[in-house]
């Protein structure tokens, strides 16, 4: 059975008259613009008020339609793991991501998408990943022993984001890319900046108008490429994707591996600049903390320079905890579209077909009946004991189902990766009295930039 024939199952969806939703308590906001500029100014204090008004379950208007919010684990069960198959992720995403990421594996349902992440997963095998590892390592330590050269304050986010992109562009690109890699990375920046820029149309001089123009010029390089990797070989992710097949053994079409390269590269690169951003924000904020994952380090008894192994980022348990707790208070993707296919209920409500549901990982994050003190940045909340005594879905940075992040040991290993050779090397501090704040979606980033100073370690 070749790809093409697998199509999506025929649901065209539109939303439902909004009378039918008039029963489910909320708030619609002002005419046209609903309550956007609300959840744009400040979200999580938007859906924590209308939830402690209206309950976990609420109408609300954004982005010019009504939809409906559903709040806490139970909802993050129904929708994500979605034993019943209600929800379609195509039709939920579409409006955000369509226009540049089209196809890419978030964008697809059901059995297509099955099939797809099937074929994509060989990418992300042990093997795979160990050649990812070894050039992570080398460019974080590279770009550490630089840190550590020129040490004093130094503005986070945008470093991060830059160490991100560089590393992306050798993990997932190769090593041997050329010339071409600042023109890729700058085609591949405009297009993620696009995909959350408010203007949706790409209107001269917009950002949506610089994304589509980098789309072009990605969607060239890689079809350009295909053949020649496919040729050469080659272990980085692309080269990976340019050999994996479906199950009838058929390479991916080149328009496949054009999506879903695209589709990876963006799922990768601000998930990961805003996660290690807010994990080194908080060894900073918490020095004990810091004080703990550097012994944990230390009793790895590997020296400065050698490279990390995949058992060495095994024995970092406490890292991982401190990572977790970092995505648990500032998830990376606060929220997640879907839309019904079928009429469904939950908590008494029935919610007809067509309706644009919303799960928050951000508020169910912080809810201080699940999370004492959820303002606290403690990571023993994910001991095995802690975690078995929790509701699965309390916790949900990398979703979950079907459409569970694909890239979640990745994101682990770079974290990891990262830690080590960070706290090896430097301490990291806040200046007294400050508190950095946060802008919390689309996807979480210090408004400032978060300013840190770094100080090398003996
Ligand atoms: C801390 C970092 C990351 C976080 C918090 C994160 C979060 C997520 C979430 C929440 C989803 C599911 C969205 C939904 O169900 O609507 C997702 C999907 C996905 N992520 Fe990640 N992600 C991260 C890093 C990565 C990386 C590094 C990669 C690739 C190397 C990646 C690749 C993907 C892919 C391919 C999907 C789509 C999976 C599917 O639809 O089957 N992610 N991610």
């Amino acid at each position: 059975m070749s790809m093409q024939n697998v199509a999506s199952p025929a649901i065209s969806l539109n939303p439902p008259k909004r009378n039918l939703l008039a029963h489910i308590p909320g708030d619609e906001g002002w005419p046209v613009i609903g309550r956007t500029l609300a959840i744009l100014a400040d979200p999580k204090g938007e859906v924590e008020r209308m939830a402690a008004k209206y309950g976990l379950v609420y109408r609300s208007r954004i982005l010019g339609e009504t939809s409906i919010t559903m709040l806490g684990p139970e909802a993050n069960e129904l929708v994500l793991f979605d034993q019943s198959k209600l929800f379609s992720s195509t039709y939920g995403w579409e409006t955000i991501l369509g226009r540049l990421f089209p196809r890419g594996l978030m964008l697809l349902d059901f059995e297509e998408h099955r099939l797809h992440r099937r074929a994509l997963s060989v990418a992300f095998k042990s093997g795979p990943m160990k050649s990812y590892l070894s050039e992570l390592d080398t460019g974080i330590l590279e770009r550490v022993t630089r840190w550590r050269q020129t040490p004093g304050p130094m503005l986070f986010y945008p470093a991060m984001k830059q160490l991100t992109l560089d590393l992306a562009a050798t993990s997932f690109l190769g090593a041997g890319i050329g010339p071409e890699v600042d023109e890729i990375t700058r085609a591949f920046v405009d297009m993620v900046a696009a995909s959350v820029t408010p203007i949706r149309q790409p209107w001269p001089g917009t950002q949506m108008a610089r994304g589509v123009k980098g789309r072009q010029r990605i969607v060239a390089y890689f079809s350009e490429q295909i053949p020649i990797r496919r040729a050469r070989g080659g272990e980085d992710l692309f080269s990976q994707l340019c050999r994996a097949t479906h199950e009838d053994g058929a390479l991916l079409s080149t328009q496949d591996i054009v999506d879903h390269m695209s589709f990876l590269m963006m799922a990768a690169h601000d998930t990961l600049t805003s996660s290690l951003t807010s994990f080194v924000g908080a060894l900073a904020a918490y020095p004990e903390w810091q004080v703990k994952l550097r012994d944990e380090v230390s009793s790895l008894g590997v020296a400065a320079g050698a490279p990390t192994t995949f058992d060495n980022l095994e024995a970092m348990p406490l890292t991982e905890m401190a990572f977790k707790e970092a995505l648990r208070m500032k998830p990376p993707v606060p929220s997640m579209p879907r839309r019904a296919v079928r009429d469904f209920t939950f908590k008494g409500y029935t919610i007809p077909t067509g309706t644009l549901v919303g799960v928050h990982p951000l508020f169910t994050h912080h809810m201080a009946e699940i999370w004492p003190e959820p303002e606290k940045f403690d990571p023993l909340r994910f001991t095995d004991e802690a975690q078995r005594n929790r509701h699965r879905f309390a916790w949900v940075p990398f979703g979950g189902g079907a459409h569970m992040c694909l890239g979640l040991h990745f994101a682990y290993m770079q974290a990891k990766c990262f830690a080590r050779h960070f706290l090896q090397n430097l301490s990291v501090s806040l200046q007294p009295g400050y508190t950095p704040d946060w802008q919390m979606w689309p996807i979480p980033k210090p408004r400032d930039g978060l300013r840190v100073t770094l100080k090398p370690v003996a």
